[in-house]
């Protein structure tokens, strides 16, 4: 028999539904979140009576669900109403407020944007919106470089309910004034799960993507702590989705404990955030971090300009301390023979 034949005729997957392991993937139920979700319905509801909604300011650390909570109330309401129009950003995509304007435009159907600046932009976006009314998400706020694009919503658009979402709760107080006091949100932390809350998730997700029984307890257990020693709901579906690939490596019919040890190893890898997400240049800087990890902020620097990036000293800096911030690079600061300099690796999460 050859190696492929050996390997496939093995090729029954653990895995039921993979789809389940995604950051991305909602789940019909949200556990633990039912009053941030209410929340969220609240400021909306007045756009379901024809007045205008009202703003709210959502903070948390990362992996709390407040991504998940705002998405799965937006898809409950697409699909109450068509009245209402519905509009995602993720700023740190789209990091510019003409980037959001195209984007907005994107997603309600508009699509003569070549020309247009930002104002031209927003006066389409208010026209088309102002048939109806809207919700609008900005996710990952603190990542936008300007914020004209809620000066504009704010001051154009009727009927609206803006969702901010941060990992930071002071981000609310640098808010320009003008903005500030027409923005006038609501304000709603979510807080960290506990251990029996982190578990549970987890074993939601994982009656949604495997077959009955194919889990070990102990394994199941390990994977439970790990995510939540380091209260961290992404970093238990890597788990549960290396492990399986561990065990079906070894072509067998469940998951133990040794399969959970070999995907730890792999915990490297994983990045907390997901790199997609990142806006162009973010990603290209991560790139150069992964390939070059350890050198010099000022060497990284340098690199990056030969290979035509065109930023300043400044922005670049801006970009490594925020890759840092959500953890896809470490930044450790040393003082050499030169003076003081950071030292940029791709190391994530320690164990
Ligand atoms: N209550 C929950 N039920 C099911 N899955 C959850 C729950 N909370 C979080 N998750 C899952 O955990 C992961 C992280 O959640 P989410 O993306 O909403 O975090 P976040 O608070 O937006 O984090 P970040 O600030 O890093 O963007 C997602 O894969 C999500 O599906
Ligand atoms: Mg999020």
């Amino acid at each position: 028999m050859g190696t492929f034949d050996r390997i496939l005729s093995h090729d029954e997957s653990l895995i039921k539904n993979e789809n389940a392991l995604d950051f991305d993937f909602i789940p019909k139920i949200i556990p633990h979140r039912e009053k941030e979700q209410e929340a969220i319905a609240l400021v909306i509801k007045p756009l379901f009576m024809n007045r205008t909604g009202r703003n709210i300011f959502i903070y948390g650390s990362s992996g709390v669900g407040k991504t998940l909570a705002a998405k799965h109330v937006l898809r409950e309401l697409e699909e109450k109403t068509d009245e209402i129009r519905v509009v995602y950003v993720n700023c740190w995509q789209q990091n510019t407020s003409y980037k959001v304007s195209v984007s907005i435009c994107e997603q309600i159907g508009y699509r003569f944007v070549q020309n247009k600046n930002t104002t031209e932009l927003f006066q389409v976006i208010a026209r088309i919106i102002n048939d109806s009314s809207a919700v609008f998400v900005f996710d990952e706020v603190d990542k936008v470089e300007d914020t004209d694009f809620l000066y504009h919503l704010l001051e154009q658009i009727y009927k609206k309910a803006i969702l901010l979402i941060t990992n930071y709760e002071s981000w609310i107080s640098d808010l320009d004034e003008r903005v500030k006091s027409r923005l006038m949100p609501e304000q709603m932390e979510f807080k960290q799960y506990n251990a029996s809350e982190t578990a549970s998730i987890l074993k939601d997700r994982l009656r949604y993507a495997f077959p009955e029984d194919v889990w070990s307890d102990e394994a199941f257990d390990l994977v439970a702590k790990k995510a939540g020693e380091l209260k961290d709901i992404r970093l238990g579906l890597f788990l549960l989705k290396e492990s399986a690939y561990a065990a079906e490596d070894k072509a067998k019919r469940k998951i133990e404990l040794e399969d959970v040890k070999k995907a730890l190893l792999k915990v490297d890898s994983f990045t907390i955030k997901n790199s997609a997400d990142l806006e162009e240049e973010t990603k290209s800087i991560y790139d150069l971090v992964k390939e070059h990890s350890g050198k010099k902020i000022g060497d990284l620097f340098e690199l990056y300009q030969q290979r035509g990036g065109k930023s300043s000293y400044k922005t670049f800096q801006r970009k490594i301390e925020k890759l840092s911030e959500n953890k896809f690079v470490k930044t450790t600061k040393t003082t050499g023979k030169g003076g003081n300099t950071t030292i940029v690796e791709k190391k994530l999460t320690e164990f």
